[in-house]
């Protein structure tokens, strides 16, 4: 069938994904590498084995123990009623842009961005636009508030870390950006996706959540907590911005095994985010010997490190992959990405960009 009636801005567009290639040494989407111990895996089976004698009903629309429990995890005195749930912060961030974007609506950045920002927009029908980080990937607050001001966005979108660069923004930036977007009547999503890995000292946009009604900071548990698969993401808010999350969710979304699974892992907290501090030491001394390779790197506070810059940067990942490792090809011109695995992954990585670079 040649005429189906695809939406214009579809036409001819692929799904979007990093390659997921069967490789030795997978550092291309910043997963963590740690799987879960034996003690978490066996928690697991057994809320979901729990939950199995109930899969005949709907699950809690509400989530209202999980909401509990995210909320004591977060603390900064966020209350169940200011969380929201989904399955990956991905659906979160489409939930907010179904809810705060729309025809006639603009979502702002601030590129290099999060690669999937512009998807979300063009599926809720939003324009989309960016600004620029300057050259070290921070962010000018007079570029941005001018951005603000001319584009009049309902949603800004702020990374913080920052994917793919790993830079993080400090408090009076946040501040600063949600007062002028209350300013033009939007709100401010802070996606600290990463947020469990910033060096000491840089602080979380939950600090100033209490000051600022148009704020949303939005976690998972894919990065930090070894829990990609089961796909959860998560938001603190208002109890307004919420609740007008709750009005454009589909009924149910969220599983009751995604719900039971979430749970364990929060009880398990403590042991799932001790491998984040080796994670934090494996990407600080990966900094250190890309620099000493005389390669330009950028600051990260996530588990993850940009650094470059190649002429032929396609060639340096080629190159990589041809020995096993698998980066990711992403961010500005010259640059890659590589993802923080454990020692053995990250030798196995130096290895092979030793022998690429040679
Ligand atoms: C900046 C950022 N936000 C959000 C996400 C989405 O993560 P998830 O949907 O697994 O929660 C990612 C995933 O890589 C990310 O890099």
């Amino acid at each position: 069938m040649t005429s189906l009636p695809l939406r214009e801005e579809l036409r001819g567009i692929e799904p979007y994904g990093a390659p997921q290639l069967d490789v030795p040494v997978q550092l291309n989407v910043n997963e963590n590498p740690y799987p879960p111990s034996e003690a978490v895996a066996a928690d697991v089976a057994r809320a979901v084995a729990e939950v199995t004698g109930t899969l005949n009903r709907y699950p809690d629309r509400e989530f209202t123990a999980l909401r509990e429990d995210l909320a004591r995890y977060l603390g900064h005195g966020v209350t169940p009623e200011q969380v929201w749930a989904a399955n990956g912060s991905n659906e979160v961030m489409l939930q907010l842009l179904q809810a705060f974007g729309g025809p006639g609506r603009t979502a702002v950045s601030f590129a290099p961005t999060y690669s999937m920002y512009p998807e979300y927009a063009r599926d809720t029908v939003t324009a989309w636009v960016t600004g620029h980080r300057e050259d070290d990937f921070s962010l000018d607050l007079d570029h941005a508030r001018a951005v603000v001001a001319e584009h009049r966005p309902t949603v800004v979108l702020l990374p913080s870390p920052n994917n793919p660069t790993g830079t993080a923004l400090p408090l009076a930036t946040v501040t600063a950006l949600c007062e002028a977007a209350a300013g033009v009547g939007g709100v401010v999503v802070v996606d600290e996706a990463y947020g469990e890995f910033r060096r000491a000292g840089t602080p979380s946009a939950l600090e100033v959540l209490p000051d600022n009604p148009n704020l949303v900071v939005t976690r998972t548990m894919s990065k930090a907590f070894a829990m990609a698969g089961v796909r959860l993401g998560y938001l603190a808010a208002s109890r307004e911005i919420t609740d007008a999350v709750r009005v454009v969710r589909l009924p149910y979304h969220l599983s009751a095994v995604t719900q039971a699974v979430a749970r364990v892992a929060l009880r398990h907290a403590d042991e799932l985010l001790a491998r984040v501090d080796d994670l934090r030491a494996e990407r600080d001394r990966t900094v250190e010997w890309l620099r000493g390779q005389g390669l330009d790197v950028a600051e990260s506070d996530a588990n993850y490190v940009l650094f470059g810059r190649f002429a032929d940067r396609h060639a340096v990942w080629q190159g990589l992959l041809d020995r096993g490792v698998l980066i990711r090809e992403t961010g500005p011109d010259g640059w890659l990405r590589v993802s923080v695995g454990t020692p053995d992954e990250m030798a196995a990585f130096e290895k092979a960009l030793t022998e690429v670079l040679s």
